[in-house]
């Protein structure tokens, strides 16, 4: 197993280049499915192991899957495939492997797939996804742990979402492309890889409207074709740089960002007094200023987004005064608390809030990743900690931060990657 080794770096500086969203990746890969008119070329995939593991899952149901121009482009073929159930040790390994549920119920009317189970942050229900299916008039039975999902033919219907599901929302979309009929899911998730899902739908031939807004129309089709795709620039792992600058109070530029997709994130900085210039695809953030405290509510988009809570607590432990981080999305995404308090942080969790009292000595120990964001976190607090701090279970991190090591190296931080 490979740990981190990182020791407190002087304010990071220079330039770094953000990857493909992974959280639009991971649907649109899973969206293939719906097409069984020739290849699509996906470009701009990030190469994380969640992505190697979402294209291992539907090459086992028959999808033909080569990479192109040095594993950024994805070449998928879907004419073939075939609803067998997947191995349950692939689906286990990522929760959105059953985003693959839509799209096979639109294209054979019938899935069987392991439920996905919980994970370090929550419990992660799929009762809205389920709901959904249920309103476009499919029968759902759960047991064994597996859910049969099935009907003679999927009907548009009106589809009101309890919470602004990001799964739910794309699940429902994908299963309604080929329903007879029209499709209304209101209060539905407006984060910006919901608009390139539905973009990418919108290309292989789907009628989609109102992607972005809480209300998404959709027009029932019967034929998709291959496309060409582009995916978006990954705003968290850009908003994880950011923060990284802002806690050892540096200055960098970072490149192919989309600056719309970070405006809670950018204001949130700017609150702390940090300078924020945006560019046409660039933002850079001048930290040395950074002096203020704040406090943090975690929202669905455009709120300030739930996986950069864990980067930004390590930010607010950096400054004198008290913050207050409260997580309104996930019941259980607090494990990094007791990490932080064990590098000296002084943390107090009350509920769904965490009191963050900052500027109190950090030094380096030996902690453990829990979950992707959470160890994202302990990096930025091992850069602003006296001494060594070695993280453990880093491959949590590497489901979402392609070579992080290396683009923070190149900023100036002092971080390596070792074989435990
Ligand atoms: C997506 O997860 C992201 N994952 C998560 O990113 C992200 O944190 C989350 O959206 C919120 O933005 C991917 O896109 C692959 P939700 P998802 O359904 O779709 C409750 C990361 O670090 N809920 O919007 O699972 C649920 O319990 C990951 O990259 C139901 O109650 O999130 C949670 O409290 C972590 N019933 C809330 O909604 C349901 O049927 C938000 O979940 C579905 C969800």
């Amino acid at each position: 197993m490979s740990k981190f080794i990182i020791e407190r770096s002087s304010p990071l500086s220079g330039e770094v280049y953000i990857d493909g969203a992974k959280n639009s990746a991971l649907p649109i890969i899973a969206a293939c499915l719906l097409c069984a008119g020739g290849d699509i070329f996906i470009d701009n995939v990030p190469y994380l192991s969640d992505i190697s593991v979402m294209c291992r899952i539907i090459s086992t149901i028959g999808a033909k899957i080569s990479r192109l121009n040095e594993g950024k482009g994805i070449r998928i073929g879907c004419e073939n495939i075939r609803p067998v159930e997947m191995p349950y040790e692939l689906v286990k390994k990522i929760r959105a492997s059953f985003l693959i549920a839509g799209p096979l119920l639109a294209r054979f009317k019938k899935v069987r797939i392991q439920l996905p189970g919980g994970c370090a942050i929550g419990v992660r229900p799929i009762d809205l996804h389920l709901k959904g299916f249920s309103l476009l008039g499919a029968s759902v039975k759960q047991e064994h742990g597996v859910v049969e999902i099935s009907c003679k033919k999927l009907k548009g219907n009106e589809i009101h979402l309890d919470f602004p599901s990001v799964g739910a929302t794309e699940n429902i979309m994908m299963a309604a492309v080929l329903a007879q009929g029209k499709t209304v899911i209101s209060n539905c998730a407006v984060e910006p890889e919901i608009v390139d899902l539905a973009d990418f739908l919108n290309k292989m031939g789907c009628k989609i409207e109102g992607a972005g807004s809480d209300s998404i129309k959709i027009t029932g089709v019967e034929i998709l074709s291959g496309c060409r795709h582009r995916i978006i620039p990954d705003r968290i792992e850009a908003g994880t740089f950011l923060a990284a600058a802002a806690a050892t109070r540096g200055e960098i530029k970072i490149n192919n960002v989309c600056c719309s997709h970070l405006r809670a994130v950018s204001s949130k900085l700017k609150e702390l007094n940090a300078e924020i210039t945006e560019g046409e695809n660039h933002i850079k953030i001048n930290a040395k200023n950074i002096y203020k405290n704040a406090d943090i509510k975690t929202m669905p988009y455009p709120g300030f987004p739930t996986d950069m809570q864990p980067q930004f607590m390590s930010v607010l432990t950096t400054i004198a005064g008290t913050g207050i981080i409260n997580e309104t999305v996930f019941e259980n995404r607090f494990m990094h608390v007791g990490e932080l308090n064990r590098m000296g942080a002084d943390i107090r969790l009350e509920g769904r809030c965490a009191v963050v009292r900052g500027a109190s000595r950090m030094t380096g120990t030996q902690v453990k990743a829990t979950d992707l964001r959470a160890g994202a976190g302990l990096i930025i607090a091992g850069l602003c900690a006296e001494g060594k701090s070695e993280i453990s279970d880093i491959y949590h991190i590497e489901r979402g931060y392609y070579k992080i090591e290396e683009k923070l190296k190149k900023l100036g931080a002092s971080i390596k990657k070792v074989e435990e």
